[in-house]
């Protein structure tokens, strides 16, 4: 068996090459400053090293891969995209050490390789299981063809601050459609064994809570008490262990003062008591080394035996569990079985992962994808075309008619490289298609007019121009992929540039104007919610963004996206999040009420909102207990004149508790696809088994009472039953 294997191996280690198994090298570059990379990032953020000598380093030198230290036993995983190089460090693992053990080859695939579909935030709009699941797949594919084995996704971090840039690379703020989301992946990424191409092991992170980072800043302090961490950070994380996810990445935040990378309380008890995860732990890059900064380790060699000793198997780029932990062990600060635990781990993963059989990436699959296939052109398209949410259609200037005489407006709508969103490392320009190339394809009638950009350009010559032409001015206005992401956090969350202003004059003009927005988190939306009738969220959409765009600009696919993410008016409201507890004053009744003087109690857009170009109407809910569960059905009719798809969301309040809950919670949709004037009865299941939550004594708890079962088109907009029930 696997098992017996992995014992007979480790039963021939030596201490060092056990520990060699926990060393992720981080690749540095030839030339100059031979440093981890992470260590260079460090000397160029505090100035040691211009960002003109980075670039350069990056356009000239030379990968180093650390293949003496391979050779040596020392190195057990590595970061790679290159085929040939992938072979070439796994003939060295498995040809030239004692014990021919094969290499991990780990790789940050968030939303694709080479083909981008959406951001997890967007993609998390289409309520679509199979589709997330199909997207992780043709990703799987495509980087297992260059020799990529382990996939650094999918992100879980539930993210509730908008200011956060890391917003972007998750699902969103719902623990539901998060563990959904997260158990998809994990199918999509592992499941498909019919050959060893066609499945990488899966990375949940970041473990945990740093979704939570105070103030919305990245790395940033996290302080919560037992029932929100159980309630609405580790629900994703325990789902995607269940479905059978091999590794977790420990996050680079501390959790009420202990850094993640070092938290026996996440990692050993939680995940690997309470959840037996039997896969393995990696850190995130450098983050051993920086619990010293934060201040919880003496020293590197502390730092090491911390994390070691909290059941952190792979030391992410900084040497530390090399140069010291054997030392530790001989001087007795930690056990070996510490050590012997961490690398069962690892060599099962590597085991499962077929890598001892078939190390090597196979000649004729190392090309296969450099045309991209037009199936996996088709998903990307798919993708994207779900993901986009229609905000408001207040005049029904959309569907555009195909004649209609377009200016399309806004620098973004000319930068094809900008619809992929952060986070993405594969990617090739020649796949990006812009809104202006969606246009040109489809053949619109329409003038390009750049006008204003994010960096803040504005061009009033232009702007006139564009008014002047257009019979209806298509606006695509946001942020640029470095706006979101890993340590791109805002402070002022509005659109940025003087992109406002171009609205602000386009809206003057009194012509027709459909604002598109493109970023990768909410933005605050006061001033467009207010003065913009037509508004479309079509984030980073990935390849395909252009066509995907375009056909539902002109109808050809009825948007169906409905919102992962709460839409604030301003940034001090963040966090802003439909599921939180209620307060005492409930922020509707007036002055002394929670809210604010200056943006009272209401947002820009619910979670789960998302308008269609039909209507549809609910009627007649009803609940029905039948035992361990509850039916409960509703009437859903398309009122309008086109055939559409719509997302039937049910949530639930636990009216009175020992704890205050949210008011409301989600807890199962429906996607349902009506033609013109058709109704019918959709049927949801609330099993009982959902209607409990954590208290602070970390027990699931389902207390007898009140409850409330909401169900309709958004968060905001729900008919309401109110049940009594008896567990
Ligand atoms: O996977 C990432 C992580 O999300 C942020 N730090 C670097 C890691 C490896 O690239």
């Amino acid at each position: 068996t696997a098992e017996a294997f992995v014992e007979e191996l480790l039963g021939k280690m030596t201490l060092e090459e056990k520990i060699g198994q926990m060393n992720q090298a981080s690749v540095s570059l030839v030339g100059g400053f031979d440093v981890p990379f992470e260590e260079l990032i460090e000397m160029v953020t505090d100035g040691r090293v211009s960002q003109e000598k980075f670039e350069e380093l990056m356009r000239t030198s030379e990968r180093d891969y650390h293949e003496d230290d391979i050779r040596a036993g020392l190195v057990g995983s590595v970061m790679c995209q290159d085929p040939e190089k992938v072979n070439e460090l796994q003939h060295i693992a498995v040809e030239e050490t004692r014990l021919g053990i094969p290499l991990l080859i780990g790789l940050d695939v968030i939303h694709g390789f080479r083909s981008i579909y959406p951001i997890a935030l967007a993609e998390a709009c289409a309520f679509d299981e199979n589709l997330f699941e199909r997207t992780a797949r043709m990703a799987t594919k495509e980087s297992r063809a260059k020799g990529v084995n382990w996939h650094f996704a999918p992100m879980l971090d539930v993210a509730r601050d908008a200011r956060w840039g890391r917003v972007s690379e998750g699902p969103g703020e719902d623990p539901y459609l998060g563990s959904l989301f997260a158990r998809a992946k994990v199918r999509g990424l592992q499941n498909d064994r019919s050959c060893t191409d066609n499945y990488v092991a899966a990375c949940l992170k970041h473990y945990v809570a740093y979704g939570a980072c105070e103030a919305g800043r990245d790395y940033n302090t996290t302080t919560m008490s037992p029932s929100i961490l159980r309630n609405v950070y580790l629900p994703s994380f325990k789902a995607a262990v269940d479905e059978g996810a091999m590794t977790v990445m420990a996050s680079f935040n501390d959790l009420n003062g202990v850094p993640c990378t070092v938290n026996q309380y996440t990692l050993r008890q939680i995940l690997k008591g309470e959840y037996q995860f039997d896969g393995l732990v990696v850190s995130d890059a450098n983050a051993i080394r920086e619990c010293v900064i934060h201040g919880i380790a003496a020293d590197n060699a502390d730092a090491g035996r911390q994390a070691a000793i909290a059941g952190l198997d792979i030391d992410m780029g900084t040497n530390i569990y090399r140069n010291h932990l054997a030392d530790s062990v001989r001087e007795g600060l930690v056990d070996e079985s510490v050590i012997d635990d961490a690398v069962r781990r690892i060599l099962r993963v590597k085991k499962w992962l077929g890598l001892f059989e078939h190390p090597y990436v196979p000649e004729e699959l190392m090309h296969r994808y450099d045309t991209l296939p037009a199936e996996h052109v088709e998903l990307a398209r798919e993708a994207a075309e779900k993901s986009i949410v229609l905000l408001k259609n207040d005049d029904h200037v959309l569907p555009l008619k195909k004649d209609t005489k377009i200016a399309l407006v806004g620098a973004l709508a000319d930068m094809p490289e900008e619809v992929v969103g952060s986070w993405a490392l594969s990617w090739q320009p020649e796949d990006c298609v812009s809104l202006k190339m969606g246009l040109e394809n489809k053949k619109a009638n329409f003038e390009y007019f750049r006008c204003a950009g994010p960096e803040g350009d504005y061009n009033e010559d232009e702007v006139a121009q564009a008014i002047a032409y257009g019979e209806v001015i298509v606006a695509l206005v946001g942020e640029t992929t470095a706006m979101s992401g890993e340590a791109a956090s805002r402070a002022d969350i509005t659109i940025p540039g003087q992109q406002r202003r171009l609205l602000e004059a386009l809206q003057a003009s009194g012509k027709p104007v459909v604002v598109l927005l493109q970023n990768g988190r909410p933005l605050a939306l006061d001033w467009e919610k207010e003065h913009c009738p037509t508004l479309v969220e079509t984030w980073h959409l990935g390849i395909q963004m252009g066509n995907a765009v375009a056909n539902v600009l002109f109808g050809e696919k009825v948007p169906e996206g409905k919102l992962s993410v709460t839409m604030p008016l301003m940034t001090g409201q963040c966090p802003v999040y439909y599921n939180h507890p209620n307060t005492g004053r409930p922020g509707t009744r007036g002055k002394f009420t929670s809210r604010y003087l200056d943006a009272g109690h209401e947002i820009a857009f619910v979670f789960g909102h998302g308008l269609s170009y039909t209507t549809f109407e609910y009627h007649d809910l009803q609940v029905k207990d039948c035992g361990d569960k509850f039916e409960v059905s509703v009437s859903l009719k398309n009122t309008g004149d086109c055939k559409a798809t719509e997302t039937v969301q049910m949530y639930l309040q636990d009216v009175t508790a020992s704890l205050v809950r949210p008011v409301k919670e989600l807890k199962g949709f429906q996607k349902v696809t009506l033609s013109a004037g058709q109704r019918t009865k959709v049927m949801l299941e609330l099993d009982k088994t959902q209607m409990g939550f954590y208290n602070n004594s970390e027990e699931y708890v389902r207390e007898d009472g009140l409850f409330r079962i909401y169900v309709g088109g958004s968060s905001g907009d729900c008919l309401c039953e109110e049940i009594t029930v008896q567990f």
